[in-house]
Order: C-alpha cells, then structure tokens, then sequence
C-alpha cells in the first residue's frame, strides 16, 4: 500500500504532464504485459505451439460492429448542423451527437462564451482541463491572457463572442485526430453563419488551418488579412493570430499577438 502523502505526490506528477482523467474502472499494469510477452517468448517452442493450436480452435472473439464508421459520422454533423437555425438549437443539437468519441472522456460540453451579437469572433483549437471542468472556452491559463489581450484593444467577453473548433476536451489534452475534427467541423462553421460576426480571429495553427484552409503555418499567415468563406456563400474577414497558450511559452512573441490585435482594433473602429 502506497502512503498517502506519496499517492498523493504520484497524483500531481500525474496532474502536471497532463494525465488527468482515469479512462478505465481499473488500472492496466502495461510493465506486467512486457513481463508476461518476455515470459512467453522463453516458453519451449512446442509448449507455445501447442497453445497457438487451442488459440485456433476457440470460437473467434465477435468485435462489437462499429454502428457508423467516422465518415458517415462527418456527414451525419454536416446534416444536423445545417438544421439548427439558432444557436440554442445548434447547441442543443450538438449535446445530442453522439458520433465523436471525444464527447465519451469529456466532463462538458464546451460551447461558447460571451456575446452572440458580438461584431468579434474568437475561434480557439479544443477546451483543455478548466473549460472541461466549467463547460466554458478559454477559462484556464491561456483564457486569462486572451482577457488581457481583449482588455488591451477595449474588449471583454460582453463583447465578444469566444469558441473552439472542438468542443469536448480531448482526454489528456492530446491533439484532437483529424477524422474528430472533420467530424467536428460542421458545428463550428454553423455557429461561424449564425453569429455572422464582422470580424473573426482563428486563434493558432489548428484553427486557421482548418478554418481559412491555410496551407502556410501560423507565423506566416498571423497579421494578414483573410476572407472566411460560410458554407452559404458569405463572407468574414478574418485574422489569423497565435494562440494564448504559444504566447504563455513564447512570451517574446505577445508583441507580434499585439500588432495583429491592434489591426483588430483598427478595422472594428473604422468600419471597414
Ligand atoms: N485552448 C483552446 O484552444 N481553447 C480553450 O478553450 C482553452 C485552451
């Protein structure tokens, strides 16, 4: 039995490298599964042979059918999504789905925060343990310096309006799959038609690589001005820029975060 003082201590290592959530009833001992590999391997050659046979001879274990493989899931969004005429339906419908696995490990769905009339969309990558914790975007860390960032150009959540392109926290924070985020897609750029905001702000690499399909990476795309295309036909302007949770890493690179904000502030200013 580990002392409690040490659990406790093993726990918070845990914690800190981002492993969490307890994903199974009980633990899997993956040093045992080693051991016992290596044990085999040293068993007589006709002793392993003779188990392959029994192996063989047993009814074949029936793998639980996949209901709807991932693609049909993908479409299965695009036509639920394309339904929602408001974004209460949209989340309501969104809290339904049940067709990516990410929603499995999650505490919360983690729709938006901030205001819907908002003229300013902020669009970040997938809520980490905070926003799964509160069911809110941005609440953690990198939330907290993307208020200062808003604070600085006279904005704050009763102004803008703030999302993610996943919107259930992938377990450990590891990077959602691209089949998840194909899946995901639909609800993002539904939620994009129905705030119709006049400017939209893809927040680091994963969300203006899939929102504005930019083939370059965030440091070339950050600053410039793009055209967001909705499904519909209409068009946002758009500003690429780096992600809170980078700048937090990279402190050196919030004057870069900064010019582009005051681009932000320049065009909701003069209306154009
Ligand atoms: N990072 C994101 O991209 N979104 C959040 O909501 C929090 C951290």
């Amino acid at each position: 039995m580990i002392p409690r003082p040490e659990l406790e201590d093993i726990l918070r290592f845990y914690a800190d490298a981002g492993a969490d959530e307890a994903l199974l009833e009980a633990p899997v001992d993956r040093f045992a599964e080693g051991h016992r590999a290596a044990n085999e391997a040293r068993r007589p050659i006709a002793e392993r042979a003779a188990a392959a046979v029994e192996r063989a001879a047993a009814p074949a274990r029936v793998e639980p059918a996949v209901a709807v493989p991932d693609e049909a899931q993908a479409a299965r969004a695009r036509e639920l999504a394309g339904q929602a005429s408001t974004l209460e339906e949209l989340r309501a419908i969104l809290a339904e789905f049940d067709g990516c696995n990410l929603r499995l490990t999650a505490k919360n769905l983690v729709f938006a925060d901030g205001n819907p009339q908002a003229d300013l969309m902020l669009v970040g990558e997938a809520p980490g343990r905070d926003e799964d914790l509160e069911g809110l975007p941005f609440v953690g860390r990198s939330g907290r310096l993307l208020d200062r960032m808003l604070a600085a150009i006279g904005r704050d959540r009763q102004s803008a309006y703030i999302s993610n392109v996943i919107p259930w926290r992938p377990p450990g924070n590891r990077d959602p799959s691209p089949i998840e985020t194909e899946i995901c897609r639909p609800f993002i750029e539904r939620q994009i038609e129905l705030v119709a905001p006049r400017i939209l702000v893809t927040l680091g690499n994963p969300s203006t690589k899939l929102l504005l399909g930019a083939q370059q990476g965030i440091m070339r795309m950050r600053g410039k001005w793009q055209v967001y295309t909705t499904r519909a036909g209409g068009e946002v302007t758009a500003m690429p820029t780096l992600h809170p949770a980078y700048l937090l890493r990279n402190p050196a690179h919030k004057k870069l975060a900064w010019q582009d904000f005051l681009e932000i502030r320049a065009k909701l200013t003069s209306g154009g």
